[in-house]
């Protein structure tokens, strides 16, 4: 099948889910696939003011057999990558950036008087971000893990699993605000003609936060905990059975 016939009605979470590459077109028009990954092609075009026509374009010119690709059905591997490659760089990235985005708002504020509400909104993003990862490493990828081992969860552990993700996915939904407005801010990621190469470099390194967040964002919400809430019914049924 070409990709020039893909349904404007798929989720666009389920659409990167297939084809991690496709994110760089989501990422380049600005759709929203991870928190909002259930909404279809069709509405998420709309949502960022895009032409349909055009995105499908985009991405039935992707090279389907990306070497991103990674095998979504091991969800330990899968956690592994999340730790590896997502909550590893936010553990260097958050403390470090902190520094420059302090700096720079104490240098440029009186030119830039936006960056006082810019420091504002990192200074609430870094801190929450920081306690979102420990607690899906310490609370919810543990019970993850037992689930897709097979071994099986007392009620308590599956009440408490179905709790833990929507406190992650509202954890996410909040993220995605603050990210919101520092792109905003920063009128999304522009780099301003008076900018220093510390202001320039905040403005590089808090774009690609962002756009890390959406690959992490999308592996959690729109795979990860996905799977693990189809495992969760499937023993309920056949524990029913
Ligand atoms: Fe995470
Ligand atoms: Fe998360």
């Amino acid at each position: 099948m070409s990709n020039a016939t893909i349904d404007p009605q798929r989720p666009v979470g389920e659409l990167a889910r297939e084809v991690p590459a496709y994110t760089r077109v989501f990422e380049a028009a600005g759709i929203d696939y991870c928190c909002g990954g259930d909404a279809s092609l069709a509405m998420a075009c709309d949502q960022a003011g895009v032409n349909l026509d055009d995105v499908r374009e985009d991405l039935a010119d992707v090279q389907t057999d990306d070497a991103q690709a990674i095998d979504w059905d091991d969800l330990a591997d899968l956690i592994d990558d999340v730790v590896e490659t997502h909550h590893q760089y936010l553990r260097e990235e958050l403390p470090a950036l902190e520094g420059l985005v302090r700096k720079v708002a104490r240098v440029h504020g009186e030119n830039h008087p936006e960056l006082e509400a810019l420091r504002a909104a990192y200074l609430a993003l870094a801190p929450a971000m920081k306690a979102h990862i420990r607690e899906e490493e310490e609370e919810v990828f543990p019970i993850i893990e037992k689930l897709d081992r097979g071994d099986s969860l007392s009620d308590a552990e599956r009440r408490r699993l179905r709790e833990v993700i929507e406190e992650m996915e509202a954890d996410h939904e909040e993220t995605a605000e603050l990210l919101d407005l520092i792109a905003e801010l920063t009128d999304g990621y522009t780099v301003p003609a008076d900018a220093c190469p510390s202001y320039e470099s905040m403005i590089e390194r808090l774009d690609a936060l962002e756009r890390d967040t959406h690959e992490h964002v999308h592996k959690e919400n729109n795979v990860l905990f996905v799977e693990a809430e189809t495992k969760l019914s499937d023993g309920v049924e056949s524990r029913n059975s």
